[in-house]
């Protein structure tokens, strides 16, 4: 199964996309982790997308489909699950064309509802594991023992520098623009499904559940 987690930032993508690799052996293909470790390693594209991150705003088209292109000629195992991706029209148009030459289907997008109120606070109380990258959050989900990750025992947290209330809002401006769109551009195509991102952490997990089971 291919499967689109759709959802302003803060909507819990990157959350429950850890879940389905952890309990359906499937991929998850974050364009923002990906753009992250290009960042890092310094490269030279690394360099081109660190300041348009940090601001909020979106990074190329043709960058991001590079990336998940490099991905699809990749083992599929259960199945993709593209998360931040796609973020615009162009972006879907292409997602369909490699889906397609690689003799893949997309299955299901699921959009994730949430409130624009709580983003702020799930923004702001975001951290995850260095090692391992599992999300936590300074309420809503902290590790059983503070500082010490649940899943891998890693003990250095980190704080994405764009997870601040400024970079939010022009991230949230640019998912209005020019993501949301996408809702109507896959409720036309028949894909489109929806789920309370509001919901508990667990009941979300059931939510997905239900639309990958149907
Ligand atoms: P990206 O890394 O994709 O960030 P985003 O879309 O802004 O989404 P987030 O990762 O912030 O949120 P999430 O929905 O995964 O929430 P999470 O599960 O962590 O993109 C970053 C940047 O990269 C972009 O701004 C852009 O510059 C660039 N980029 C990336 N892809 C691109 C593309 N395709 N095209 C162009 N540019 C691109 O949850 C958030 C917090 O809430 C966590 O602390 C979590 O514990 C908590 N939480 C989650 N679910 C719940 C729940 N149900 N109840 C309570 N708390 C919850």
């Amino acid at each position: 199964m291919n499967i689109i987690l759709l959802g302003p930032p803060g909507a819990g993508k990157g959350t429950q996309a850890r879940h389905l690799v952890e309990t359906r052996d499937m991929i998850q293909l974050s364009t923002g982790d990906m753009l992250r470790e290009a960042k890092d390693s310094g490269t030279e594209m690394g360099r081109k997308v660190a300041e348009v991150m940090a601001r909020g705003d979106l990074v190329t088209d043709e960058i991001v489909i590079g990336l998940i292109r490099e991905k699809l000629e990749g083992d599929s195992k259960g199945g993709f699950i593209f998360d931040g991706f796609p973020r615009t029209l162009a972006q879907a148009d292409a997602l369909a064309e490699l889906l397609q030459s690689t003799g893949q289907s997309l299955d299901a997008v699921i959009e994730m509802q949430v409130d624009d109120e709580a983003l702020v606070e799930r923004i702001t109380g975001r951290y995850t594991c260095a090692n391992c990258g599992e999300v936590y959050h300074d309420v809503t989900k902290r590790p059983a023992v503070d500082g010490v990750c649940d899943s891998c025992g890693g003990t250095e947290m980190k704080r994405r520098a764009d997870d601040n209330e400024d970079s939010l809002r022009q991230r949230l401006m640019e998912y209005y623009k020019k993501t949301s769109p996408l809702i109507g551009y896959y409720y036309a195509k028949g894909k489109l499904h929806t789920v309370d991102g509001l919901a508990d952490i667990d009941d979300v997990r059931a939510a997905i559940a239900a639309v990958l089971d149907a």
